[in-house]
């Protein structure tokens, strides 16, 4: 278990109640937890900024009944298999297909295999969520 560190910080009372309403409506059971994770995402922002080691999920949704749209997804995801962990695909229906890409290497590339897929005629939803790999 890692040590805890307590601190305490100056806010104008304007600035902590709008925080405070703000992680109430969220559902956050406190302030600590609330800032732990704010610090995390300006670390995470850091690492991408900085091409660092990221990990995470490439969602998205497609018509599969699109021309040549298949072989595209599948050479693209091929031309960037070292970065790819998984896939998961799913059948949503007749025409649309969900496909899960769980990815792992360092951000900017993840970010130029996400934008390569989305950009795709077909193509109806793409989300990139990362998070730090380490
Ligand atoms: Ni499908």
């Amino acid at each position: 278990m890692s040590d805890l560190y307590r601190f305490g910080i100056s806010l104008d009372r304007e600035l902590i109640e709008a925080f405070d309403r703000h992680i109430k409506a969220q559902g956050y059971q406190s302030r600590s937890e609330a800032l732990r994770d704010l610090i995390r995402e300006e670390l995470l922002r850091k690492t991408r900024m900085e091409g660092g080691l990221v990990a995470g999920a490439i969602v998205m949704t497609y018509d599969h009944h699109k021309r040549e749209l298949v072989n595209r997804l599948i050479d693209i995801q091929h031309d960037f298999h070292d970065l790819i962990i998984s896939t998961q695909h799913v059948h949503l229906d007749h025409e649309n297909c969900l496909e899960v890409v769980a990815v792992k290497g360092n951000a900017p590339e993840i970010e130029k295999l996400s934008s390569a897929l989305k950009v795709l005629v077909g193509v109806k939803h793409l989300d990139l969520s990362l998070s730090s790999a380490d």
